[in-house]
């Protein structure tokens, strides 16, 4: 491997053009070398060589030119572009879910251990400083053991199109639950509804089982705001953090027994200093740092994996109203 990756971005839709920013950033800073940027859209190519100067490529043909590729191309495109890419022997990463079902990730999964090459699921919100720092704050039991946690990832907006909102958007938070919780759920249930009249699921209401504990994750396109927010609590005390400014609240509160009685006793709140780091720019380079060391990433395809399984169950759920055990 050279010292710096050459990359290959394959597709620059809304999302896309995030991840070219920054890669040309770490451009910039010398970490890896463009080679271009792939897309099906002549409107989008062009766009992006009049904004950013650099090459597009309307089908495969800069692949033989990449080190790695990232993907950023519709939900139900990604295991074919996906497949294509490792079997040209790049290293990649794709964005969430991994692919639109499980058996897509089986047969990718089998592919990438054939291979050995790096691949990296963008389960973005891993990347998040306040969710390290509020997964810290659990590990050293500040909260004493977890009840539960509550997850609102949701906020009054377009409809993404290539999925449902279970998805393309709750998964973040399914994925976080797993992460806060330090183990896979055991269970899901989940509600789900077509509010817009059309086949994608707008809103979604998913319990998650870890034995006693549990996870509610919210998410819809009706709630005016932006909900990017868990509430982690625990016997001790509670966490309330805010993903998206990177805020997090440590609630000394706790209920103490008085004989027959549970008093709330309060000790106050803690809101400690973190710095505030752009979490896609903290993913690339990660996958960066994977690709040079061809070390294992946080978020590797068996997380993209389990990750699409919930969802799976999820949907399976929704539909004959039980609770599904996963696993
Ligand atoms: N991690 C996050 O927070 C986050 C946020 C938004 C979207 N996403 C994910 O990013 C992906 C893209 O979402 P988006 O909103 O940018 O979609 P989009 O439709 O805006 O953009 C997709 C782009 O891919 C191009 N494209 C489609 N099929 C292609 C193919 N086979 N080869 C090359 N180009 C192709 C399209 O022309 C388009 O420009 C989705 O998987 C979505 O779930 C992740």
């Amino acid at each position: 491997m050279k010292e710096t990756p050459a990359i290959l971005l394959i597709g620059a839709g809304r999302w896309g053009m995030n991840h070219l920013r920054a890669w040309m950033k770490l451009q910039a800073a010398g970490l890896c070398r463009l080679v271009g940027v792939q897309d099906s859209d002549a409107d989008r190519r062009d766009e992006v060589a009049k904004e950013y100067g650099i090459k597009t490529f309307a089908d495969d043909s800069g692949l033989a030119q990449a080190d790695a590729v990232d993907i950023v191309v519709p939900t139900y495109a990604h295991f074919e572009v996906a497949k294509k890419a490792l079997s040209a022997g790049k290293d990649v990463m794709v964005e969430k879910p991994v692919t639109m079902t499980l058996a897509e990730a089986r047969e990718l999964e089998a592919l990438k251990k054939k291979t050995d090459r790096v691949f990296l699921v963008g389960h973005l919100f891993r990347y998040n400083p306040a969710a390290d720092y509020a997964r810290k704050l659990i590990v050293e039991g500040e909260i004493g053991k977890v009840r539960f946690l509550r997850g609102r990832f949701m906020g009054f907006r377009f409809q993404e199109h290539d999925a449902g909102i279970l998805a393309t958007t709750a998964i973040h938070f399914l994925y976080l639950s797993d992460f806060f919780m330090g183990r896979p759920a055991d269970s899901v249930w989940a509600k789900t509804e077509h509010m817009l009249g059309n086949k994608l699921d707008d809103l979604a209401l998913i319990r998650l089982g870890y034995d006693a504990q549990f996870s509610i994750v919210e998410s819809d396109y009706f709630t005016p705001g932006k909900w990017r927010t868990f509430d982690i609590i625990g016997t001790q005390g509670s966490i309330a953090v805010d993903l998206l400014n990177q805020r997090l609240e440590l609630h000394r509160k706790r209920h103490v027994r008085t004989g027959e009685r549970f008093e709330a006793y309060d000790g106050g709140v803690i809101r400690p200093e973190i710095t505030f780091q752009e979490p896609l720019e903290l993913e690339l380079r990660h996958f960066l740092k994977c690709v040079g060391d061809r070390s294992e990433p946080m978020t590797p395809i068996s997380d993209g994996r389990d990750a699409v399984a919930v969802v799976e169950a999820a949907y399976q759920s929704a539909e004959t109203g039980k609770t599904v055990r996963l696993n």
